[in-house]
């Protein structure tokens, strides 16, 4: 966690061409990961990335008194029958957003949870009111103080089942929810949940370990909670936003380039957008062969809950619009202020107006863009400054690497694989 900081350089121009392979998705392995806190039995856990939120997460559980056994690169066994709860050292939740499951896992194992206050990427602000109110309709008091938060189950340490209707749909308060709600007393309903592959992702291992959660990628998600869960061996599902972030490198250099070991299914809103740009996209089954010339057709993206155009896919998109036809708009429905790469963008040459107050950018495309020192703010900015920087003419020096690992595995090694120009350097 302490690695020192670096610093990527990056030849842009050349178009990528070869295989490129996506690891396990980081948005479904922190609650998979926290979910193991819910079973007193060992659970193998396959296909997780190798990125530092993973890390971390392992880290808490180790403060919280699980065992974790490192099997290979992407597999480990996890043993929380040791698990204690309100462990979890603050200095470390408040490096990630994710960590917010502890929350959950912990309430619904043990009754009862403190954590310190979240921190994570700090694009937008990001309450956590849904998830309190999920809480409480399971039948637990929660405090919300400045510095930690608390929760309590009323009767004893065992939940009790209740109907939740969520004001918004949230991916973390569904997590929660469904963490919170798999060992309570009685069923419970979530109404307007989350409709992620990460959520499907999540009660897919939890129903593998014994769970009865069903309706999950829907929006109403019914879960009868079990006494206990038995151990089992899961892989996670693979990164959908690794995914189209490629797909969004390829089609802004040009190129042609098999993005494998996916689920084509979960990048459809993602594929129809290239296409409408005028990209090659042909769905392999596992995989997805995409071809661009570079030369993009301007286009209107909302992000918005999943089934629709993904919010952490919007930044890299906004760098691929960069260079398109004419004029693009985005606009950001999930996190209207998602646009701190715009200020880098625009130092590359870009003309981007981003209006934080009403979500939206206006992209006049540019002819091309041109190297430039640029900084990534978090994981995201971090990647679309990455992806401007391969679309980009001449040397550009993107720092902020250490958040684009939060969620990016061996990107260096994997972007030199299809012909990427790039080489990380000490600062
Ligand atoms: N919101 C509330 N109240 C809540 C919870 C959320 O008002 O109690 C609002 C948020 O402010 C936001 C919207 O609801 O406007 C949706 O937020 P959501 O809860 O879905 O986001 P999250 O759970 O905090 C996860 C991902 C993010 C991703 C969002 C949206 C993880 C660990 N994080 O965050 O991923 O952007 O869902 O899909 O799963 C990333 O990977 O770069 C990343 C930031």
């Amino acid at each position: 966690m302490d690695e020192k900081e670096t610093k990527l350089i990056v030849t842009g121009g050349s178009p990528l061409h070869g295989e490129i392979h996506v690891s396990g998705m980081k948005n479904a392995a922190l609650p998979i990961l926290f979910g193991c806190l819910l079973n007193e039995n060992p659970c193998i856990i396959r296909n997780l990335p190798k990125v530092t939120d993973i890390e971390l997460t392992m880290q808490i559980l180790e403060c919280a008194g699980v065992s974790i056994r490192r099997i290979d690169d992407s597999s480990v066994e996890i043993d929380a029958k040791n698990a204690q709860p309100m462990k979890a050292p603050p200095e470390l939740v408040r490096m990630m957003r994710g960590s917010s499951y502890v929350l959950g896992a912990e309430l619904g194992r043990f009754g009862h949870t403190k954590i310190s206050q979240l921190g994570g990427c700090a694009f937008a602000p990001r309450p956590i009111d849904q998830h309190k109110k999920a809480f409480t309709c399971l039948g637990a008091v929660v405090m919300d103080g400045e510095q930690f938060v608390f929760a309590d189950a009323e009767t004893g340490d065992r939940l009790r089942g209740g109907n939740i209707v969520f004001d918004i749909q949230s991916v973390g308060a569904t997590v929660n929810a469904i963490l919170a709600a798999t060992l309570a007393d009685g069923q419970t309903t979530i109404e307007n949940a989350a409709r992620e592959p990460h959520i499907v992702d999540l009660a897919n291992f939890l129903n593998t370990c014994g769970a009865d959660i069903r309706g999950a990628g829907t929006s109403i998600i019914k879960i009868r909670g079990v006494d206990s869960l038995h151990g089992c061996t899961y892989a996670v599902a693979p990164d959908m936003i690794e995914a189209g972030t490629y797909l969004a490198m390829v089609a802004g250099t040009g190129g042609d380039v098999i993005v494998k070991d996916i689920i084509p299914q979960h990048l459809k809103s993602v594929c129809s957008k290239l296409i409408e740009m005028g990209v090659e996209i042909d769905d392999q089954g596992d995989a997805i062969r995409i071809r661009s010339d570079g030369i993009l057709d301007p286009v209107r993206i909302t992000a918005a809950p999943y089934p629709s155009f993904p919010t952490d896919l919007q930044p890299q998109f906004g760098a691929l619009l960069s260079i398109g036809l004419g004029e693009s708009i985005i606009i950001d429905e999930v996190f209207k202020s998602r646009f701190q790469y715009v200020e880098g963008l625009n130092k590359m040459g870009a003309d981007i107006q981003a209006d934080t107050e009403r979500g939206m950018a206006v992209i006049n495309g540019v002819k091309y863009l041109t190297g430039a020192k640029v900084q990534g703010t978090d994981l995201r900015a971090s990647a679309a400054l990455l992806t401007a920087a391969l679309m980009a003419k001449g040397e550009s020096e993107v720092t902020g690497i250490d958040k684009l690992k939060r969620g990016y595995e061996n990107i260096v090694e994997k972007l030199i694989g299809i012909g990427a120009s790039l080489r990380e350097e000490e600062i």
